[in-house]
């Protein structure tokens, strides 16, 4: 693949905005004016990994907030604010988390070797270890990597879901569902991993 260089990005970017124009007449005027998404997406920063395009998702249909390995730490100021500015106040439907196979971030996690800054980031994913260190150590490679990778979407969608502003969600009786799923990079495709929390209740019922 020939890396594109800067000027190329903006030649794209203008072809980009003269398609979605030709597409839809007034596309960005009618932007400006509104945004109500209905997906929060929370996936991880990695480049293969584009949000909007893996669901066929346009401008203004996709609120998202994105870190290495999609988690969601309950002092994470940003990701709290885009919790609660997507709950609240866009008023989301749905909150996904998604997860994807041979992520970066859970493999480092897993060696026992310096990163740098990031491990501070990476102790999350080993405490996602810890809890479940007895089924990942009977995997080994890539199978091991990859239900690390299982297994941290299933704990940040419950760390999504014992966050203040879910629990004061579903005490006020707003329909907000939350979510996870995992994206395979080798084929492009989404799975369900079928662990959708809609009530606190629900919470419990998973692994
Ligand atoms: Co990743």
């Amino acid at each position: 693949m020939k890396k594109p260089n800067l000027k190329q990005l903006f030649s794209n970017n203008r072809l980009w905005a003269r398609e979605a124009r030709e597409n839809e007449p007034g596309f960005f005027k009618k932007l400006v004016n509104q945004h109500n998404p209905e997906y929060l997406w929370i996936g991880c920063a990695d480049s293969r990994v584009p949000a909007n395009e893996i669901v066929g998702l346009m401008p203004g249909e996709l609120f998202v907030h994105r870190n290495i390995a999609n988690v969601v730490v309950h002092t994470d100021l940003n990701c709290l604010s885009v919790l609660q500015y997507a709950v609240e106040l866009l008023k989301v439907k749905h909150i996904i988390v998604c997860g994807h196979y041979g992520c970066g971030g859970v493999t480092a996690a897993l060696q026992n070797r310096r990163h740098g800054l990031v491990d501070n980031w990476l102790c999350h994913i080993q405490d996602v270890y810890r809890k479940h260190h007895r089924m990942v150590d009977a995997l080994s490679g890539k199978a091991k990597v990859n239900k690390m990778c299982e297994l941290n979407v299933i704990e940040q969608v419950k760390n999504v879901c014992q966050t203040t502003v879910l629990q004061e969600a579903w005490t006020k009786g707003l329909g907000v569902s939350v979510h996870g799923w995992i994206y395979g990079i080798e084929n492009g495709l989404l799975k369900n991993m079928n662990i959708t929390v809609s009530r606190p209740g629900d919470v419990s019922k998973i692994l």
